[in-house]
């Protein structure tokens, strides 16, 4: 790290979702003071029962001592004002995926911040360099993309704005590290490295299902034990959500302008019925009974 790369000691994580409860987990396990804000208290108590679980899971299996787990707990401050944000070396924002969303919270949220602050947001697909010039401080506002479950998954995605600074980008790499992540660096393309490469070929399991190629079973046991993956990609579609899903397709669609990130018709029509995938009960995988069940 150079002179010039701020060092950071305080993340503010605005959004208490999946993600959002992810992220402060590992930023608090790794001796950083966390202060996490979203617009309902109860997302933020129930975003601390969940770090609380997944702790607990982690005590009970011997990779964490439970002194370490009440320290890391207490590390970790929550409240629904955007000012207690003042003091935050980074605020890593992860609210939910829309972009006119985003804008706002960044233009509630910039004036409280100090002037040194970088401002990450772990978009999965939105423009950085288009967030970035909605704030105050487009060389500190850097992308940092972590995959889901986050205490698990290895990877941190960087994405840099064209605006973005080296002391920026370095001192977020270092974070990363610092989370026990590894890091890939991308440009700023639509679906930056992963979602461009994973998107497609869980769009093309959609195709392959709608065509009658294979049933749901098939399809994810080729792709499982055929290319050794954890999840089959119609399993990992609901786990990522479908509504996620297509809005990445789409990300990609109008961005490239190239027919073949075109959506999948049957992937559109899920979305459109609610099913969702694991959050609604129902994607490619029916929910309701003791193991998921294919609908195909
Ligand atoms: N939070 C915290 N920890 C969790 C967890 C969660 N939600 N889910 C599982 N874990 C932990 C478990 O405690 C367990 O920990 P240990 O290794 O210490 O024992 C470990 O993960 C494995 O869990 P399980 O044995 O219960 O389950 P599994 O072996 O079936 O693994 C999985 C579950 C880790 C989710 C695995 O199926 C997997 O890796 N799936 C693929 C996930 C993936 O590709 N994610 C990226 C999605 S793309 C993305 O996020 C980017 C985007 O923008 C769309």
């Amino acid at each position: 790290m150079s002179d010039a790369t701020p060092s950071i000691e305080s993340v503010g994580v605005i959004g208490a979702g999946q993600m959002g409860n992810g992220i402060a987990h590992v930023a608090a396990q790794s001796g950083l003071a966390v202060t996490m804000i979203d617009v309902k208290a109860e997302a933020l108590e129930k975003a601390l029962s969940t770090i609380r679980r997944n702790m607990d899971r982690q005590v009970s299996k011997g990779t964490l001592q439970a002194g370490d787990r009440d320290a890391a707990l207490a590390r970790i401050t929550t409240g629904t004002d955007m000012a207690m944000l003042s003091e935050a070396d980074i605020v890593i924002e992860a609210a939910t995926e829309r972009e006119d969303l985003k804008k706002s919270i960044f233009k509630s949220l910039c004036p409280h911040l100090k002037p040194s602050a970088i401002l990450a947001t772990n978009t999965s697909s939105i423009p950085i360099t288009r967030l970035g010039a909605a704030t105050d401080r487009a060389p500190r506002f850097i992308g940092m993309h972590f995959m889901n479950p986050v205490p698990v998954m290895k990877l941190v995605e960087i994405i840099r704005g064209i605006a973005t600074d080296d002391a920026t980008y370095q001192a977020t790499e270092a974070l990363a590290r610092r989370l026990g992540k590894t890091t890939a660096t991308s440009e700023d393309f639509p679906g930056f490295i992963v979602n461009r490469i994973l998107l497609p070929m869980i769009n093309e399991a959609v195709y392959a299902l709608h065509e009658g190629v294979g049933d749901v079973a098939s399809i994810d046991t080729g792709m499982k034990l055929g290319t050794n993956q954890p999840m089959g990609p119609l399993e990992l579609a609901d786990f990522i959500g479908l509504d996620t899903c297509l809005s990445i397709m789409q990300v990609l669609h109008e961005g490239m302008g190239d027919s073949k990130y075109r959506p999948c018709p049957l992937l559109v029509k899920h979305v459109e019925a609610g099913w969702l995938g694991r959050k609604t009960g129902r994607g490619f995988y029916d929910y309701s009974g003791e193991t998921p069940r294919p609908t195909r």
